[in-house]
């Protein structure tokens, strides 16, 4: 499919950015964006990269009333010798099209999904910063776009990815976070859409989200829906916990989200000597496994989030410190290696990164 680039005016084009220590994470867009339309009977259509900017959408859109909706996350680096490269993209397009699956969404065929997304990087290539811990935030998203009220899967849908240059996702960058354990609300229950990448499941999550951070907390571990009693993810990220040289993780039951960095983690742990683990954790051995000191390290892991150290684990009325609230070794290991791998500075004996030309 050839992808037509609209001109771009100089009044739509942006100040470039001034402090890439101060970008944060998506709050800063760049100056295009790719647009892609499916119609019934004609399929995917009018592939277009045009200027960054708000697009007219009916009241009445399906997307606005019952949320069909997929997007993913996925991000582009400028290495040192002036190469661009994106990190396993092939591994979000065809996760995209399991959360497409699962929506009733039409799948947008990988090739239009990498392609689109090169070509639209390779335009904005002046937007990826290059200081330590940024990058390009790639965002691919599909909506419904059907202005009608009836519930069904609709006739008209728009693929569009934006980029956002971006910062550390938390705001205390490479530092331990504080998590609570979410023993009221839950997030998914088997059968429901808690692995596909869609918007209801993290509106769905505000509510705890927004108790827990006014007890002071950065993030909520969900347990599993049934039992509460097994953990999930942390809607962000992925968890694991290192039992020394033993790294645990949550198995793929359907209701999380397979994250492509858990993947990696995966993948790069034994490399680095440690063994990996998918099992069923339940919370309250976690608890005492922290407590009596099995438990020496928890990260996340996500894109948005890379590796994030866990300083505190709260369940119920009692709150654990781990690795005395400082970034254990593993952690910072598997931090390290990873955006090693992503920014070039480790060789890449994977085949995880693309590049852009
Ligand atoms: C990502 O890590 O890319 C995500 O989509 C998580 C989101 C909450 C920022």
């Amino acid at each position: 499919m050839d992808f037509k680039v609209l001109p771009l005016p100089v009044e739509k084009m942006k100040d470039k950015i001034k402090d890439e220590t101060q970008l944060g994470f998506g709050k800063l867009f760049t100056d295009r964006m790719l647009m892609v339309e499916w119609k019934d009977g004609q399929g995917w259509c009018d592939a277009r990269i045009q200027p960054y900017g708000p697009f007219s959408m009916d009241p009445a859109c399906a997307v606005l009333h019952y949320a069909q909706e997929i997007f993913e996350g996925l991000k582009a680096y400028k290495w040192a010798d002036g190469r661009i490269a994106l990190f396993r993209p092939g591994m979000n397009a065809r996760r995209f099209n399991q959360s497409a699956e699962r929506m009733c969404m039409p799948a947008v065929p990988e090739e239009l999904f990498l392609e689109g997304i090169k070509q639209l990087v390779s335009l904005e290539r002046d937007w990826i910063p290059t200081a330590p811990e940024t990058s390009l935030y790639i965002r691919p998203t599909m909506i419904a776009v059907d202005p009608v009220l009836g519930v069904k899967p609709s006739d008209h849908y728009y693929f569009y990815v934006i980029l956002s240059p971006v910062g550390a996702y938390y705001a205390a960058g490479f530092n331990p976070i504080n998590i609570l354990v979410e023993d009221h609300y839950v997030r998914a229950v088997p059968g429901g859409t808690g692995e596909a990448k869609t918007g209801g499941n993290y509106a769905s999550s505000l509510m705890a989200a927004q108790v827990a951070k006014k007890k002071g907390f950065d993030q909520v571990l969900w347990l599993d829906g049934r039992e509460r009693r097994y953990i999930e993810e942390v809607g962000a990220m992925n968890m694991f916990f290192a039992y020394g040289k033993r790294i645990v993780t949550a198995p793929l039951t359907g209701s999380i989200l397979s994250g492509v960095t858990r993947d990696s983690v995966l993948k790069l742990a034994p490399s680095l000597g440690y063994t990996v683990e998918e099992r069923q954790i339940d919370v309250n051995e976690l608890m005492t496994d922290i407590r009596n000191g099995r438990v020496t390290e928890a990260f996340g892991s996500g894109t948005a989030a890379v590796i994030t150290p866990v300083g505190k684990l709260c369940y119920k009325d009692e709150c654990l410190q781990l690795t005395g609230g400082r970034v254990g070794e593993i952690t910072q290991d598997l931090y390290d290696t990873l955006t090693g791998i992503q920014t070039g500075r480790i060789a890449d004996s994977f085949g995880w990164v693309s590049f852009i030309e």
